[in-house]
């Protein structure tokens, strides 16, 4: 099962001890991830240590079929692949609105949604995500038909570099769906797991606050 950012969040001090270890199996224990993937890649490194593994041992690829935005894609990728690293990398053509900043569930950059929820897409292994529904920021909406969120941060000139955009829009227009008349602080609490290092927050929320408004209108 897939956790949850809210559940990602809580096991990041896991993944802080995890980053001083570079073995791909205290990884995965450290983000907790379950699952074929994780039992795939688990199966992987005992055969592989009872064999003294060699790069070459480690190297096998599977097929996945991702749903990203209404289309079925292939990708052959490593079991331990990440759906950021598959979105990014391993598509043609590539989907790259999920960014890759810190890569361990602490910034909110690479945010999608895995059935309609909000999960960090580089905590997430691809082999997990198959045949389940993905959604990016280019699945919101389109430059000449952007969704109420993606309007409002053009708007309200919700963003500075631009790079944790994605990922802001992304939540925002999940957590509206569900919560169509949000306050200020209930729009600050539902972007708790996004960070922007150029501290546009007071425009983010401005343009969460006016989207909730054009919805309703
Ligand atoms: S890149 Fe995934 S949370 Fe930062
Ligand atoms: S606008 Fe630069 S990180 Fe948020």
């Amino acid at each position: 099962m897939t956790k949850s950012r809210d559940d990602s969040r809580e096991d990041r001090e896991d993944v802080k001890q995890s980053r001083h270890d570079p073995g791909r199996r205290k990884f995965l224990k450290g983000v907790g991830i379950a699952g074929a993937g994780a039992a795939i890649a688990d199966h992987l490194w005992t055969e592989a240590e009872a064999k003294s593994a060699t790069p070459e041992t480690l190297s096998g690829t599977v097929k996945v079929v991702l749903d990203v935005n209404g289309q079925k894609r292939e990708a052959q990728v490593e079991p331990r692949t990440t759906l950021l690293n598959t979105l990014r990398n391993h598509l043609e053509p590539a989907v790259t609105g999920p960014k890759l900043v810190c890569d361990v569930g602490t910034c909110g950059a690479c945010t999608v949604l895995l059935d309609d929820k909000p999960v960090y897409s580089c905590l997430v292994l691809a082999v997990d995500a198959a045949n389940r529904k993905i959604t990016t920021v280019e699945g919101l909406g389109t430059p000449e038909s952007p969704n109420a969120v993606q309007s409002a941060f053009v708007e309200n000139d919700a963003l500075m570099c631009g790079f944790c955009t994605p990922g802001f829009v992304t939540t925002i227009s999940a957590y509206l769906k569900k919560h169509p008349n949000p306050s200020l602080a209930e729009v600050r609490e539902a972007c708790k797991g996004n960070f922007c290092r150029c501290g546009t927050y007071p425009r983010v929320f401005e343009a969460a606050l006016a989207a909730a408004k054009g919805n309703q209108a």
